[in-house]
C-alpha cells in the first residue's frame, strides 16, 4: 500500500557543459548581495572551477570571501570559522564549490548564522530544531553524497569524533550547477565511493517492510542499474563525459527523497552505521558504506525477504530458480562481486578498517545512542546486533 508522503525538492538545477557561467546570475536572482565561497582541500582551484565562479560573482557585483581547507568527514571548527567571518563580512548567502564536505560545511554555517545566538551543534544532538537558515547553493564537483538537493547536513565534532546528521528542508540548496566535465579530475577511488553513496541512498529508502509503490520502486530500480552500469564504465574509462553526466544526475535523484515516495521513509541503518566509523577511523564515506552493507544485508535479510528477493531479481539479474532465502543471498553475493568489480571493500577488512573489541563496542554504543528509535525498519537493530554487523557475524563460512 501506499503510504501518504509529502514530496519537496525545490532545488533549481543548471545541469552540463558550462554550467558554471550561469553561477553568478542565479546567485544574484536569489539575493545573494555578500557571499561566503565555501571549499574544500584545492581540487577546485587545481581545475581553475574556482577562479570561473569568483569572476562569475564580481561580474554580478556579489562581494564574497572565501573559507578553504574544508575536509572529508567536514569538521565542526571549519564550521564556526565560517560562523565567525560570516559576521565579521555580513554574509547572506553560502556558495559550496565541492562535493558533501563542503556543501555540509556551508549548510551548517548557513544555519549558524541565521540564528548567530545559539550553538549549531546543537541541530547535530538533536536537541533544538533549526528555525532558519541563510540560502545556500552548490556548484558540485563529485557525484555521491547528494548534499546539492538533499535536506541532510552531516558534520563531525573532532573533539568527540561523532559524526552526526542533521537534515532539514531549510536547508535544501536554492540551485546547483552540475557539470560533468569537473569531476574528471577525481581520483578513481573517489568516484567509486561516490558510486556507491548513490546506490546506498537508494538502497536505504528501497529495504524497507512500510509502504511501496510501483512507480517508486521502477525509479528506484532503473536509477540502481543505471549507476551501475555506468560506475563500470568509469572504472575503465574515467574519461567517460555521458558516464560521468549519467552518474551526476543519479546522485542528486537518489538523495532528493524521489525514490522513497509512498514508503516509510527507509532504513537509513548502513549509513548510521558508516557514521561512526566515519567519525572514529575518517573513512572515505562510500567505501565505508560498501563495507558495512553485505553484513548488514545478512544479518537482516530474513526480516525483509520480498524486498530482497525483488532486488535480487529486477537489481542484480538473478534467474536462478531456489527459494527465495537462495535467491536473496544470491543478490547480495552478486552486490559483493559488484563492489569489487569497481574496486571498492565489501568488508571492514578490505576496508583497512580493524577495530579492537572496545572499539567496536564504543562504535555500537555510539550508532544506538546516536539513532534513538530510529534503528532501522528493515529489521529494528539493538546495540548487540550492531556489534554483530560490525563484526560481520553472519559471513557466509
Ligand atoms: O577537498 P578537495 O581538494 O576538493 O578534494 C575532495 C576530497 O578529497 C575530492 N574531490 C571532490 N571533487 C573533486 C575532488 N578531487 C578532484 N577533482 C574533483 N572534481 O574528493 C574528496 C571527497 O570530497 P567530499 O566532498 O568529502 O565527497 P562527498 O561528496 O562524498 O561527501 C562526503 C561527505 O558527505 C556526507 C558524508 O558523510 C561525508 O561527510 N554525506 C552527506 C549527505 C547529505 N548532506 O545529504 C548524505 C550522505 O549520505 C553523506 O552522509
Ligand atoms: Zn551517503
Amino acid at each position: 500500500m501506499a503510504y501518504n508522503f509529502e514530496f519537496y525538492s525545490p532545488t533549481k538545477v543548471l545541469f552540463g557543459k558550462n554550467a558554471e557561467d550561469e553561477v553568478g546570475r542565479q546567485a544574484r536572482a536569489f539575493g545573494a548581495a555578500s557571499a561566503l565561497i565555501v571549499y574544500g582541500g584545492g581540487s577546485a582551484q587545481r581545475s581553475g572551477l574556482l577562479g570561473k565562479v569568483e569572476a562569475a560573482l564580481a561580474a554580478e557585483g556579489i562581494a564574497f570571501q572565501k573559507l578553504g581547507g574544508v575536509v572529508p568527514n567536514p569538521r565542526l571548527d571549519k564550521v564556526y570559522e565560517g560562523i565567525r567571518m560570516g559576521k565579521e563580512h555580513n554574509v547572506n548567502f553560502l556558495l559550496a564549490v565541492g562535493g558533501g564536505s563542503a556543501i555540509d560545511t556551508a549548510k551548517a554555517i548557513a544555519y549558524g548564522l541565521a540564528e548567530p545566538d545559539q550553538d549549531v551543534w546543537e541541530l547535530f544532538e538533536h536537541t533544538r530544531m533549526a528555525q532558519k537558515c541563510l540560502p545556500v547553493a552548490a556548484v558540485l564537483t563529485i557525484a555521491a553524497a547528494g548534499s546539492e538537493t538533499s535536506k541532510g547536513c552531516v558534520i563531525t565534532n573532532q573533539r568527540t569524533g561523532e559524526k552526526r546528521a542533521y537534515d532539514d528542508n531549510l536547508a535544501r540548496p536554492k540551485f546547483a550547477v552540475m557539470n560533468p566535465e569537473f569531476t574528471k579530475t577525481l581520483p578513481d577511488y573517489q568516484t567509486e565511493s561516490g558510486c556507491v553513496d548513490i546506490m546506498m541512498h537508494t538502497m536505504e529508502r528501497y529495504f524497507t517492510n512500510g509502504g511501496s509503490m510501483e512507480i517508486t520502486d521502477a525509479l528506484a530500480e532503473g536509477l540502481l542499474r543505471t549507476v551501475m552500469k555506468n560506475a563500470v564504465k568509469l572504472h575503465h574509462e574515467p574519461g567517460d563525459y555521458d558516464a560521468r553526466a549519467e552518474i551526476m544526475w543519479a546522485g542528486s535523484l537518489a538523495h532528493n527523497d524521489l525514490t522513497g515516495c509512498g514508503n516509510d521513509g527507509g532504513d537509513f541503518m548502513s549509513h548510521k552505521l558508516e557514521h561512526e566509523l566515519g567519525g572514529m577511523f575518517d573513512v572515505t564515506h562510500g567505501a565505508g558504506l560498501a563495507a558495512v552493507w553485505p553484513s548488514w544485508a545478512r544479518y537482516v535479510y530474513k526480516e525483509c525477504l520480498p524486498r530482497f528477493v525483488r532486488y535480487a531479481r529486477n537489481v542484480m539479474g538473478i534467474s536462478i530458480k531456489g527459494t527465495d532465502e537462495e535467491i536473496a543471498e544470491s543478490g547480495i553475493r552478486a552486490m559483493e562481486d559488484f563492489y569489487h568489480s569497481i574496486g571498492m571493500p565489501a568488508n571492514l577488512d578490505e576496508l583497512g578498517v580493524h577495530p579492537t573489541d572496545e572499539q567496536v563496542e564504543e562504535t555500537a554504543e555510539r550508532c544506538a545512542a546516536a539513532s534513538g528509535s530510529h534503528t532501522g525498519f528493515a529489521k529494528k537493530l539493538s546495540r548487540e546486533d550492531i556489534v554483530r554487523i560490525y563484526t560481520n557475524d553472519c559471513k557466509p563460512r
